[in-house]
């Protein structure tokens, strides 16, 4: 079951790269974007290199190979995921914009003046600006499951907010600040079964969990490709065919039509209906060959390697005096490391640590209010992927002892 980490780390030429003279780089800032494999840069490399052209419009042999990687790349998508079908998977340009795709699309067609939404206090701003811009222009109603002290849903709180019929519950699979991954099956069912529709963030859980849209039953699904081992610039956006073709296209423009005439238009079909204009196409190519190589690898085998890390960084970290951790303990969380070092502002910790080439991110992470809740302006966060060692948790213990020293 155990990953052949040497070799893993071999598939990622960054992993070698010094920071300064001598100082090799420690990356432990996954949970921001992910490092991309060899396979990945080749892939998308060989595209360019032998492939390039526009998709969809050429007869000519580029343009239908750069049109077959582009929607074969979709297959493996919605393989991954097991979609029902590809046409289930709308390219978009990441989380963001799938969230904001719903909230435009779905949510105008569907939301009206005392509609509720519920959210959670641990989304990121991703999941929560939207509707914030959707409640200034419908006067929808807000909701948030709470968040309890050590990190998880209030699950009895949700099932009262059932009791008021919401329109939509959306919430995050797995937290970029807690590592909480909260128990998906289950509020998806709770939220079906008072009639709701349900919207989840993937864009932590896709990249280190197993998902399957057929247990889980999500309505829609929102991810990046850059947190999975894939490019930035694309993302995807998966939804039950008979909500997708329910709805309004999101932007207008090439492609995303059948017909058009100078007063009017037919949107296409699924999935391109909503994927307007020249698309991210070496991207997509890219996105593929990362799903491409997280199968290969095994996502499982994955999930367990970042377990074994994770709960060697949570107790070593926990043995350092004046290190605050944030989150649930290991076996409900994914591979992420909140904390506050008591005396030193978080942004201070990760400049210290990268003097020694070890990168972790500080601040907010996109979710102010979770933060406000626990009380503090900001955490440092080391988080773990597929390719970091308990060797690169040692020397994380050691910066902030250094940390700590500096000080005093
Ligand atoms: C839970 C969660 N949701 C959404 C996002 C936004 O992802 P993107 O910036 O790729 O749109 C992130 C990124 O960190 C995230 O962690």
């Amino acid at each position: 079951m155990t990953l052949d980490i040497e070799k893993i780390r071999k598939d990622f030429p960054i992993l070698e790269r010094e920071t300064r003279p001598g100082v090799r780089v420690t990356y432990l800032d996954s949970t921001a974007t992910s490092q991309k494999p060899v396979q990945v840069i080749e892939a998308m490399n060989d595209y360019y290199r032998r492939s390039n052209a526009n998709i969809h419009r050429g007869v000519h042999t580029l343009a239908e190979e750069a049109t077959s990687m582009y929607e074969s790349a979709r297959e493996k998508i919605a393989k991954f995921i097991n979609a029902s079908s590809s046409r289930e998977v709308i390219y978009t340009r990441n989380t963001t914009e799938s969230i904001n795709l719903i909230a435009y699309s779905w949510g105008r067609a569907n939301l009206k003046t005392g509609d509720l939404v519920i959210l959670t206090e641990m989304e990121h701003h991703s999941n929560l600006v939207p509707w914030h811009m959707l409640q200034a222009e419908r006067g929808i109603e807000l909701e948030f499951i709470p968040v309890t002290e050590d990190g998880l849903l209030d699950l009895e709180t949700y099932k009262t907010l059932l009791d008021r019929r919401p329109k939509l519950v959306s919430f995050t699979h797995m937290s970029n600040v807690l590592g909480t991954i909260n128990p998906a099956a289950e509020i998806i069912r709770m939220g079906h079964e008072v009639g709701a529709v349900v919207l989840v963030d993937g864009a932590q859980s896709v990249p280190h969990l197993k998902v399957d849209m057929q247990t889980l039953d999500a309505d829609f699904y929102a991810f990046s490709a850059h947190k999975m081992c894939g490019p930035t610039g694309i993302g995807a956006l998966y939804g039950k065919t008979v909500l997708l073709e329910s709805m309004p296209p999101f932007l207008g423009g090439g492609d995303m039509i059948k017909e058009v005439k100078l007063r009017s238009f037919r949107p296409n079909t699924l999935p391109h209906k909503f994927e307007a204009g020249t698309p991210a196409i070496a991207e997509a190519v890219g996105f593929g060959a990362a799903v491409d190589y997280l199968s290969t690898v095994g996502m499982e085998r994955i999930a367990a390697h970042e377990h074994e890390v994770t709960e060697y960084a949570l107790d070593r970290l926990e043995e350092i005096p004046g290190v605050k951790l944030f989150g649930p303990s290991a076996d409900k969380k994914g591979g992420v490391a909140a904390f506050t070092l008591e005396g030193v502002h978080p942004h201070d910790v990760a400049q210290i640590l990268d003097q020694d080439g070890i990168a972790v991110r500080a601040g907010h992470h996109c979710a102010q209010p979770l933060h406000e809740k626990f009380g503090i302006p900001a955490t440092s966060r080391a988080s773990f992927y597929l390719y970091n060692t308990k060797e690169e948790v040692d020397l994380l213990v050691s910066g902030i002892y250094k940390v700590k020293e500096m000080f005093g």
